[in-house]
C-alpha cells in the first residue's frame, strides 16, 4: 500500500528533489564548521551559512542578513523571542498579550517567565472557526501591555489570521509585534516590513523545506540590544575573552551551527523559488466538499477554499456521541491501518485552543494537513479515506 503523509504542518515529506542531497553533498565533501576555521572547506561552510541568510532576507523582506539568526527549531527560535524579551527589555512592568490559538512554544514559555515574575500575559480566544478577532486584541490590551504574539496560521484549523488590522493595533500602540510564522512560512507571502513585524520566528522544517533542525528567528535591528539572548558559549570570534559584549546574533547562534541542515534549508528555498507552488485552493474545495458529504464527520474551522482565509490543515471530531471510531485517535488508527493515510489525531500541542473550538472533551481532533510536497494522489486518497472513515463510523 502506498504511503500517503498527510501530516505537513508538523514537518514536510518527501522533503522536495534537491534537499537531502544538498546534507549528504555538504556532509561528504565539505563537513567543516562555519565560522571558525579560515582553511577552504572552513570558508565553503561560512558561504552555505551565509547564502542561506540571504535567501531568507530576501524571502521575508527582512533589511540585514544581521537580523537573522539560526536556531535548531521554531520552538527555539520562540523561546529565544520571548524569554530574549522577558528578560532583557527594558519595558517594565510587562504584559503581554496573546491568543488562544498560539502553539504550546509560545503558551509555554510565557507560562514559565509569569512564574519567575518576569512578565503577566492573557490570551485572546479566538472563535469556533479559530479567527481572532482584533477588536478582542484592543480590548485586551492594558496600560502596561508592551508586546503581542499571534501565529500567522492556526496549526489545527489552518484560519489565517488578520495580521494587517494586528500590525496596525500594535503600531498605534507601541507594542513589540512578534510573529509566529511556523505555519505560514513559504506559503503565505510574509513580508516583515509591510506588516510591520518586530520579530519573526518558524521553523525552517515546514513550508520552508529544510530538514528537521532549522528555525529562523528575525530581529528588527533597533530591538536587538534590548534582547537577552538564552545562549553564550563559542562564536568563533573574539575566543580570549570569556565577558563581553557579543552581539545579538552571534549569542543566538552561540556553538556551531547545523551547517548540513542549513545547506538543506538553502536547497529548499531554491527549489520553492523555481517550482509552482501547490495547488491549495483546488485540494481545499476537494476535501473541504468531502467533508461536506460525510454524515459523521463535522469539521472544525472555516469552510473557505481560498488560501487568503485558510490554509489545506483540516480538523475534524465525529458529529456524534455515540459514533463508532469517535477519538481521534481512534479516527487515525482507521485511517493508517485501512489506507496507509498519516495524519495526526490529539492536541497538536496546542494547549488553548481547544478550549475555544470546543474540542477538548473529545480529546482533539483528527488533523489532516497538506504542503508543498503533497500529491493529487495524496489528496484522492485522503478523500477516499474520509469516506471509509465516514461509512465504518455508522456501522
Ligand atoms: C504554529 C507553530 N508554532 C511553532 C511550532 C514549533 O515548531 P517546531 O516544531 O519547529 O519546534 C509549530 C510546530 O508545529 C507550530 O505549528
Amino acid at each position: 500500500m502506498t504511503r500517503h503523509y498527510l501530516d505537513h504542518a508538523a514537518t514536510t515529506w518527501p522533503k522536495p528533489p534537491g534537499v537531502v542531497e544538498a546534507v549528504v553533498e555538504y556532509q561528504s565533501r565539505c563537513g567543516a564548521p562555519a565560522s571558525r576555521g579560515l582553511y577552504q572547506s572552513g570558508l565553503e561552510a561560512n558561504q552555505i551559512v551565509l547564502e542561506t541568510r540571504r535567501a531568507i532576507r530576501d524571502l521575508f523582506r527582512i533589511p540585514s542578513v544581521d537580523d537573522i539568526a539560526f536556531c535548531s527549531n521554531g520552538t527555539q527560535a520562540l523561546n529565544e523571542a520571548i524569554f530574549g524579551i522577558a528578560y532583557g527589555t527594558n519595558r517594565k512592568p510587562l504584559h503581554v498579550v496573546t491568543t488562544s490559538i498560539e502553539h504550546n512554544s509560545v503558551l509555554r514559555p510565557l507560562e514559565l517567565a509569569a512564574a519567575r515574575g518576569w512578565l503577566e500575559w492573557n490570551a485572546v480566544e479566538c472563535s469556533s472557526s479559530g479567527m481572532v478577532d482584533p477588536d478582542d486584541v484592543i480590548q485586551a490590551i492594558q496600560p502596561h501591555t508592551r508586546v503581542l504574539i499571534i501565529s500567522h496560521v492556526s496549526n489545527v484549523t489552518g484560519t489565517v489570521q488578520k495580521l494587517h488590522d494586528l500590525s496596525r493595533i500594535a503600531k498605534s500602540r507601541d507594542l513589540i509585534f512578534v510573529v509566529d510564522a511556523s505555519q505560514s512560512a513559504g506559503y503565505l507571502p510574509v513580508d516583515v516590513r509591510e506588516l510591520g513585524i518586530d520579530i519573526l520566528a518558524t521553523a525552517g522544517h515546514k513550508g520552508l523545506c529544510g530538514m528537521l533542525g532549522t528555525g529562523v528567528l528575525y530581529v528588527r535591528s533597533e530591538l536587538q540590544n534590548q534582547m537577552a539572548p538564552m545562549m553564550i558559549g563559542g562564536t568563533g570570534e573574539s575566543s580570549d575573552r570569556i565577558d563581553g559584549d557579543f552581539p545579538w546574533q552571534a549569542r543566538v547562534e552561540s556553538g556551531n551551527q547545523n551547517v548540513p541542515a542549513l545547506a538543506s534549508l538553502l536547497a529548499g528555498l531554491k527549489w520553492k523559488t523555481r517550482t509552482a507552488a501547490a495547488p491549495f485552493e483546488t485540494w481545499n474545495e476537494q476535501i473541504l466538499a468531502t467533508i461536506r458529504g460525510c454524515e459523521n464527520l463535522r469539521l472544525v474551522g472555516l469552510d473557505s477554499i481560498r488560501t487568503t482565509d485558510r490554509l489545506p490543515v483540516f480538523s475534524l471530531v465525529a458529529k456524534r456521541p455515540n459514533n463508532l471510531l469517535q477519538t481521534p485517535q481512534e479516527m487515525a488508527m482507521f485511517m493508517d491501518s485501512s489506507n496507509r493515510l498519516e495524519c495526526r489525531a490529539g492536541f497538536h500541542c496546542a494547549g488553548m485552543i481547544h478550549n475555544s473550538l470546543g474540542t477538548r472533551e473529545q480529546g482533539g481532533t483528527l488533523r489532516l494537513s497538506l504542503g508543498c510536497t503533497t500529491t493529487q494522489e495524496d489528496v484522492d486518497a485522503a478523500c477516499q479515506g474520509l469516506v471509509m472513515l465516514d461509512q465504518m463510523m455508522s456501522s
